[in-house]
């Protein structure tokens, strides 16, 4: 009984090592018979009573000399299977598949044109400036020439803050001009970015929020002919080298004279035919010579310095050009709209 119990230990130190354990089901298989719960060792401690009490110190060194060799192997077989599999699993890979297309994000509509605008009037010296969306009546309206009892105050239809008669939601970034201009010395050459509010009723065509660009130079000696030839660059930038524009008189408080400037679309496609009404002329931004009022409201000489003032609406000029028909879904945050922007950066 002794010989054989210890001729058994022999014959599975045997077949451990020479078990071939190359694939992972004679792996499983090698497990269950050496290691797994009903394991073959544990049967065999189970014959340490047979053994004579002499040698009983041996026969627990033999079989736990099988547990670690059985351990070892399965390991050492295990971590290369897996090194295998790693390396077919690179060999398999095509390289030349084209690539997953995981959605990461879009850029809004709306920021997709402000930047751009904000990188063009930036090529030609102007900075950006950025202020509160919750303004004073003052830098709001009469700084900009337009006094309370002035009816020009109709034109933008205003949300007044609670409990408040002076703190109101900006209508227009002409306030961010006001800032500046109380704050800095001419020469003085900025674009506000920025959202605005206007109290009025949500439709296809407006929402009482947006977003407007307007730019501010002011210096010595600046003209209209300055304004013009700034506004024809923008024009050329933004629609094309060809691109022509006019003016048309016009009126804001704040600008004497002013003007709103067309761009010439043509009448060819379909599309320029929608956006012009027919008309081949599409209206782009409100613009014109800085009241001296203004100024002088600002602190700054009228008699010195003179300058010009733009404003161009945002989701105007995105719906534009990306066809859209309703401004709403600018505002509504629907993914699968959004997603359409995915891949312009
Ligand atoms: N502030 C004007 C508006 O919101 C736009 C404008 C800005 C017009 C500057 C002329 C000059 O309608």
């Amino acid at each position: 009984m002794t010989t054989d119990v210890f001729g058994i230990i022999e014959e599975m130190l045997a077949d451990i090592k020479s078990a071939d354990l190359s694939d992972s089901d004679s792996l499983e298989q090698f497990r269950r018979k050496y290691l797994g719960t009903k394991n073959q060792v544990n049967v065999l401690f189970k014959e340490i009573r047979n053994v004579p009490n002499e040698r009983k110190k041996e026969f627990g060194q033999q079989v736990n000399s099988i547990k670690l060799e059985a351990e070892l192997k399965f390991n050492q077989a295990k971590s290369e299977i897996e090194r295998e599999e790693s390396k077919k699993a690179v060999n398999d890979l095509d390289m030349s598949a084209p690539a997953g297309n995981e959605f990461v994000g879009s850029r809004h509509p709306v920021s997709i044109v402000m930047n751009r605008l904000i990188e063009v009037f930036e090529r030609i010296g102007f900075t950006v400036a950025e202020e509160r969306e919750i303004e004073d009546d003052w830098h709001n309206f009469s700084a900009m020439n337009t006094p309370e009892d002035h009816p020009a105050r109709d034109m933008q239809d205003t949300f007044y803050l609670k409990n408040s008669v002076t703190n109101l939601l900006r209508t227009h970034t002409s306030s961010v001009q006001a800032r500046v201009m109380t704050t800095q010395k001419p020469p003085i050459r900025i674009i506000a970015p920025g959202r605005v509010y206007r109290n009025e009723t949500i439709s296809a065509r407006s929402h009482c929020q947006f977003h407007q660009i307007e730019g501010l130079y002011i210096d010595e000696n600046v003209s209209f002919a300055d304004m013009k030839q700034t506004l024809l660059y923008f024009a050329k930038e933004v629609y094309g080298p060809q691109t022509d524009i006019r003016l048309r008189p016009s009126y804001f408080p704040f600008t004497e004279p002013s003007a709103e400037m067309d761009v010439w679309m043509g009448t060819d496609t379909e599309t320029a035919k929608k956006l012009t009404k027919g008309t081949g002329w599409l209206e782009v931004l409100g613009c014109g010579m800085v009241d001296p009022n203004v100024l002088e409201n600002c602190g700054i000489d009228s008699e010195k310095y003179s300058g010009f003032a733009f404003g161009i609406g945002i989701e105007r000029s995105a719906m534009q050009k990306y066809d859209i028909s309703d401004i709403r879904l600018l505002f509504e945050n629907d993914s699968r709209f959004l997603k359409q922007f995915s891949s312009v950066i």
